[in-house]
């Protein structure tokens, strides 16, 4: 599938997430020949600086990216031509005008028919902002059969009433099927996997469910730490960085009904059905059924590493959560009594996002129960424990694993999250992006714990731990309270 010629503007495109991920996307898809000749790439930023100019400083970011590969030169002059640079002050409406005319001359010289993507990748507060001025200044009002589509990056909004207010800002100008809001954890290649491996297969679908699944576990560790960015996580913490929109995004697609087809709407439908029927975190809950913690200095990978409050940009006091784990409940026929353990940190032992789904006891069972594995990331891949007869006279049960590697079996490279995710964008197809509703039941969910652990009242416990480590204590403790232990180590 070809995607139709567009402008792609880039609001952002100096920061961090345009260098290091973005660029090089659009560069792999350019180089793989998914990008029509005609489509340009127009960086949008606060800096004064000359398309030459942005120009040298993307071919600089992609040399240091290891995402994009080698740079070969050839077709690094080819990807450049369609770079372009224009300087804006996001508050200046003067300046979407100058960007209108910038894009009228684009559509004149390089044929791009009128087509346009507005990436947001800004600093939340400055979303809706945004939003206003492409809407008055007209620039999201698209003549058929030319379109215009909004991309918006995490975080969307940084609470319930933040992100409701985006939302109405966004469908004061562009319709639903036209807004396309960014959790790169969709783009992944094993998270896209779940739907294929869950309704393609007859063998795990019919034991989804209370009666074969005694309960799922979804970890995702980091090794870095807050990585210069003190000053943006001590206002989000872990709550609002990975598990109000990548785990709960995950979460949604395990535990969702079948789709009635792969169509975006019926997947979102089935998402926000199962999202719907996941229990409130009472504050019961989040005293017992929910842990936090911080990283205290420790070693990474052998080397010695500050603790949170030492990062540049974080208070000495701070009291931000760098862990989180969560009991999610769902109050559905399908997964009454299951518990959904959700865990993620910042400087954990090991890099890993892993889901684990432990089934029921087999009448003869001796050990460990059968278990499969969703490796995420790294060395994707799925792999199924289960018991057999160890050789010999005596029935010894042994723990063995079939294990499928993307890697072993594929051998190409897996595209990148964010290529995907751009191409989907450019072809018009947004089942692997959040709806309105969706993000909103997200910060729903998770608004509860945001208040009681972001209280000035808050007593709660802040458990500390070794940076390199599994995380606290206590989130080993919740599990064994319940007869359970953690699987992915
Ligand atoms: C981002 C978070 O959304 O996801 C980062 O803001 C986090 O803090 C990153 O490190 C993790 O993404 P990945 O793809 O490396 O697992």
């Amino acid at each position: 599938m070809r995607a139709e010629p567009c402008a792609f503007v880039l609001f952002g495109a100096s920061g961090d997430l345009a260098r290091r991920k973005l660029l090089p996307a659009l560069y792999r898809l350019a180089l793989e020949g998914y990008l029509p000749p005609e489509s340009t790439i127009i960086g949008a930023a606060l800096q004064p600086m000359s398309t030459e100019q942005f120009r040298a400083s993307m071919r600089e970011a992609l040399e240091h990216s290891s995402e994009a590969g080698h740079v070969d030169d050839t077709a690094w002059r080819a990807f450049s031509r369609r770079l372009h640079y224009v300087p804006m002050d996001i508050s200046s409406a003067e300046d979407y005008r100058h960007l209108g005319q910038v894009l009228e001359q684009v559509d004149r010289h390089h044929g791009t028919r009128g087509n346009r993507i507005f990436y947001l990748s800004l600093a939340p507060t400055l979303h809706a902002q945004a939003v206003h001025h492409l809407g008055e200044t007209g620039l999201t009002h698209a003549h058929a059969p030319s379109w215009v589509r909004l991309v918006v990056e995490k975080p969307f909004g940084t609470d319930l009433e933040t992100a409701r207010s985006l939302n109405q800002g966004i469908h004061r100008y562009l319709d639903e099927s036209n807004v396309y809001r960014m959790d790169h954890y969709l783009g992944k290649e094993m998270v896209q996997n779940l739907l294929v491996l869950r309704f393609a297969n007859r063998i795990f679908e019919p034991l989804w469910d209370r009666g074969h699944i005694d309960h799922v576990q979804i970890t995702s560790a980091e090794t870095v730490g807050v990585e210069g960015r003190g000053g943006y996580y001590e206002k989000a913490g872990v709550v609002r960085d990975m598990l109000q929109n990548h785990l709960l995004q995950v979460l949604s697609l395990l535990a969702m009904e079948p789709p009635s087809s792969l169509s975006p709407e019926a997947v979102h439908e089935a998402k926000r059905e199962v999202m719907a029927s996941a229990r409130a975190f009472t504050p019961e809950r989040i005293r017992t059924e929910c842990v936090r913690g911080q990283y205290g200095p420790g070693f990474i990978s052998g080397q010695p590493v500050p603790g949170y409050r030492q990062e540049p940009g974080v208070s000495p006091h701070s009291r931000t959560e760098t862990f989180a784990m969560l009991t999610m409940r769902f109050d559905n026929p399908r997964w009454a009594g299951v518990p959904f353990y959700v865990r993620s940190g910042k400087r954990m032992e090991k890099r890993l996002t892993e889901v684990v789904v432990q089934f029921k006891d087999g009448p003869l069972a001796r050990g460990t129960p059968n278990q499969l594995h969703l490796r995420i990331q790294p060395d994707e891949g799925i792999a199924l424990r289960f018991a057999t007869k160890a050789p010999g006279r005596a029935v010894h049960h042994h723990d063995v694993a079939l294990d499928f590697r993307y890697g072993a079996t594929f051998g190409t490279r897996l595209a990148e999250a964010y290529e995907r995710l751009l191409l989907d964008c450019m072809l018009g197809i947004s089942t692997h992006f959040v709806r309105n509703d969706l993000v909103e039941r997200g910060w729903e969910l998770v608004m509860p714990l945001l208040e009681a652990w972001g209280s000035a009242h808050d007593e709660l416990p802040l458990a500390p731990y070794a940076a390199g480590s599994w995380g606290p204590a206590a989130a080993n403790h919740l599990l064994e309270s319940h007869g359970r232990c953690w699987s992915a180590r």
